[in-house]
């Protein structure tokens, strides 16, 4: 069955390519967490989905990391590109293709699509000169610097001047605000649009989209001058289009109207003008939206490798299991907003909300269903109280939810079940009915119990898959794909008749322990 509310039956969401001059974060995990959750959810939903990532791996920064490492660049590259692979993997994100920038279909298309722009006259030689950041590959003009420095990086810019290849990006500032002011979900949330409009209050230089070889050999040879290589966004950008096989390849049609971009407020100006005007020069349509995500702190402070406080998601795997983690990261971000990270707060959720509240609903419920009942599913109904409804207004709201990218949100609603079942157990007081020999009121009491950890199993698949599945396989269940969220969650499924088991805990208790 399809959904009926579902108005496309299409969903594509990329990430930000990650450069390879680090290693991943909790900053790249945390939006591939958000993207995975969003291809999970809609996958269940009954879409076909599409999840891009990769990594970034050209132009002046990577090339300055590698010989600072006294490395091939090329060699260097593959070395991290595989740690940002293997590490995506061992998380379990559900990516459909992880996209490089030195893949050969890549660079096809990159210069496929800059003789497309030259030809059509978008191209031309100048000279230019600028202040130049190379921690974030861009040009500042006068009014973004802060005392010559890099408004992001606080690292003083550096002037540049050569003869370069330039885009002619001020010839599409008045479609571009246009385009902004007649379609707000464009760019969200807005306090993130507002600042692309007010970067368009002045004029819009054209881009520099190229580098010399002679200064830079590392990246994507122009079709039209040997002598120069391509500028890193302008290939970089272009990896939303190859990954799904532009121009000629059927997921490209298919996927091409719905696409999400996800990325940080830090590279909020390429996403949100470099890229819609060159697709407009390239005759293709702009991006469906941009969302554009706040900055993770750790411990209110910035992290940075000098500081020696970066969080790293295999360690936090290691240390208290990704799923935690994963539940972390999207409980205490509000979308849009920054947030800071520290491992005493992520101890205390892990106790409270996934030990106490979650675990505990679990554990108690299923005990309970073995002590009084050998572990035998009875379906006596007619016992759920409140608890069928809430249900169903959180299967009513998830999905609005999640168009709107409102992951916290969608966390704490969820959350209200697990509250409300909590309450009811303690308000029926399962066991006194026991003690009572209300043996039919009680086997009605479990069942809605039951059913509220089978609904909970299948409305934390996108958020923690892992501990959906177990939760699942104790009910003797699994999620088969042949039936969509709003089969799942209708109430009342669980089998007369069929076995439950407690198991072991779902999350085990932790405790903070600072170096
Ligand atoms: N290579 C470019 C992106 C090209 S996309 C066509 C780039 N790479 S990056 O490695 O610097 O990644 C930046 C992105 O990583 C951010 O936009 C965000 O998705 C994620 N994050 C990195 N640090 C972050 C935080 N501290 N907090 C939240 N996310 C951040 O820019």
């Amino acid at each position: 069955m399809r959904n009926k509310a579902t108005e496309e039956n299409f969903f594509y969401i990329t990430t930000p390519i990650y450069y390879v001059n680090a290693e991943p974060h909790i900053g790249h995990t945390y939006t591939t967490v958000l993207a995975d959750t969003l291809a999970r959810f809609w996958r269940v939903y009954g879409k076909e989905v599409y999840f891009l990532t990769g990594t970034d791996e050209h132009g002046d920064k990577i090339m300055q990391v590698a010989r600072d490492a006294g490395v091939e660049v090329a060699e260097y590259v593959d070395r991290i590109s595989g740690i940002f692979k293997t590490t995506f993997e061992e998380l379990g994100f559900t990516y459909d293709r992880f996209i490089r920038t030195t893949d050969k279909d890549h660079e096809e298309v990159v210069k496929g699509i800059l003789k497309k722009v030259y030809d059509a006259g978008d191209i031309y030689f100048g000279e230019y000169g600028g202040y130049y950041c190379v921690g974030c590959e861009r040009f500042y003009t006068e009014k973004e610097m802060v005392d010559g420095r890099c408004p992001d990086h606080q690292t003083p810019l550096e002037y540049i001047a050569e003869k370069n290849y330039f885009f002619k990006m001020s010839k599409y500032q008045d479609w571009l605000v246009n385009h902004i002011k007649e379609n707000p979900s464009f760019i969200e949330p807005e306090r993130h649009r507002n600042k692309v409009l007010s970067f368009l209050d002045d004029p819009l230089a054209d881009l520099c989209i190229s580098r010399p070889k002679d200064r830079l050999p590392w990246g994507i040879p122009l079709p039209f001058d040997d002598n120069y290589v391509t500028y890193v966004w302008f290939d970089a950008l272009i990896n939303y289009l190859t990954g799904i096989g532009y121009p000629d390849g059927a997921n490209f049609a298919k996927y091409w109207p719905v696409v999400h971009h996800l990325t940080a407020k830090d590279i909020l100006i390429p996403h949100a003008i470099y890229w819609p005007t060159m697709l407009k020069a390239m005759g293709l349509d702009p991006y469906k939206t941009l969302k554009i995500h706040g900055y993770w702190q750790v411990d209110e402070t910035k992290m940075s490798k000098s500081l020696g406080n970066v969080v790293r998601p295999l360690d936090m795997k290691l240390k208290y299991g990704f799923e935690q983690f994963r539940y972390f990261l999207l409980r205490e971000m509000s979308f849009g907003l920054d947030s800071s990270f520290s491992e005493e707060l992520l101890v205390e959720r892990i106790n409270s909300d996934l030990a106490n509240d979650l675990g505990n609903l679990v554990s108690r419920v299923l005990g309970m269903t073995e002590r009084y009942q050998d572990g035998v599913v009875k379906k006596v109904e007619g016992h759920e109280g409140k608890l069928a409804d809430v249900a169903e207004g959180i299967a009513d709201e998830l999905p609005g939810l999640m168009q709107g990218f409102r992951f916290r949100k969608a966390i704490l609603k969820i959350w209200e079940l697990v509250t409300a079942a909590n309450a009811y157990v303690e308000s029926v007081a399962p066991w006194t009915l026991n003690k009572e020999g209300k043996h039919e009121e009680l086997a009605g009491v479990l069942y809605a119990l039951l059913e509220v950890i089978r609904i909970l199993a299948v409305f934390l698949t996108p958020f923690m898959p892992e501990t959906s599945v177990k939760i699942l396989t104790k009910l003797g269940l699994e999620l088969t794909g042949d039936k969509v969220f709003e089969e799942l969650v209708m109430w009342g499924q669980l089998q007369d008749g069929s076995k439950v088991q407690k198991g072991e805990a779902l999350f085990p208790r932790v405790e903070y322990s600072p170096e």
